[in-house]
């Protein structure tokens, strides 16, 4: 196995180790694991990409997460991500536009949810010519260019995340009242540390919304910031989609977003997602209960 680096300071392309090699073969998977505590985001090329590979990888890595309610083919393992409904591609104000325009605000996926994603595994199947990138930045590199005092503050700092909160960005009625019932408010520290190299990450989000023990306007403001600065130009890798490719990210450690494209042609694309686990150091993000 070869890793390519892509850039800014994360993140590596993997060569000669694919991803049908990673679900038949334990030392692949062991060599890709490895890899994703390392970089956070890896980038194949040129994979056989079809949904039973994409779970066989995916489940490798721990359990899956089932899609919400109101997603495309809702309650499988596949979120389609797609502006093609019935076999035409949807006017402008339909949902599924709207869907994307959500997707182009820095997120991690699931921090809305009751057990949070560990990774995402996205792959191309049908590409635009031009746009729809997919951008990604480092919140272990954001984190460890906090101030020291400010990372001491946010040690222990927790922040509320709803998907409302995302979703309201873009269009009131985006929710709908089935996702808001069946998606309440959680709340997570806003540092993730990763039990396999014991480094920690800024956890931040477009769905976050507020800080305990914090002025609500004051926690937006401080939320907006981290994002801003966590975000910036220089930290960024733009994934130029190409036919073929599979790319997978540590939603501990990275922040993604979608870009525009011509929305008039299809792009559709395929996400399978991995919970996090007690290994994956999720009883650390989990606040304490307070009675
Ligand atoms: C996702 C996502 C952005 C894109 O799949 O979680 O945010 O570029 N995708 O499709
Ligand atoms: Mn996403």
């Amino acid at each position: 196995m070869e890793l390519v680096p892509l850039g800014p300071g994360f993140g590596a392309e993997v060569r000669g180790v694919g991803i049908l090699d990673v679900a038949t073969d334990t030392d692949a998977y062991k060599a890709v694991r490895g890899a994703f505590e390392e970089h956070s985001l890896l980038v194949f090329r040129d994979q056989p990409v079809a949904d039973d590979i994409q779970v066989a990888y995916s489940r490798a890595f721990g359990p899956l997460e089932l899609t919400k309610v109101s997603s495309v083919g809702q309650n499988t393992f596949y979120s389609r991500l797609t502006n093609m409904v019935d076999g035409k591609v949807v006017a402008p104000d339909h949902r599924q536009i709207l869907v994307a325009k959500a997707n182009a605000l820095w997120h991690t996926d699931s921090s809305f949810k009751k057990t949070p994603a560990l990774a995402s595994v996205l792959t191309a199947r049908v590409l635009p010519a031009d746009g729809g990138e997919t951008e990604f930045t480092s919140t272990r590199r954001a984190w460890e260019r906090l101030p020291v005092d400010l990372q001491s503050r946010l040690k222990d700092a927790v922040a509320t995340h709803s998907y409302a909160n995302s979703r309201d960005q873009i269009h009131p009625d985006l929710a709908t009242d089935l996702e808001r019932k069946a998606l309440p408010p959680v709340r997570w520290r806003l540092n993730w540390r990763n039990p396999a190299n014991d480094r920690r990450a800024l956890y931040v989000a477009s769905h976050a919304y507020a800080i305990d023990g914090m002025d609500d306007r004051d926690a937006r403001q401080l939320l907006a910031q981290l994002l801003d600065e966590a975000t910036r130009r220089e930290f960024v890798y733009s994934h130029k989609w190409r036919q073929g490719d599979a790319v997978m990210w540590d939603n501990r450690a990275v922040l993604h977003r979608g870009r525009p494209w011509d929305y008039a042609r299809e792009r559709t694309m395929v996400r399978t997602t991995i919970s996090a686990t007690t290994a994956d150091g999720l009883d650390e993000v989990r606040p304490p209960v307070v009675h």
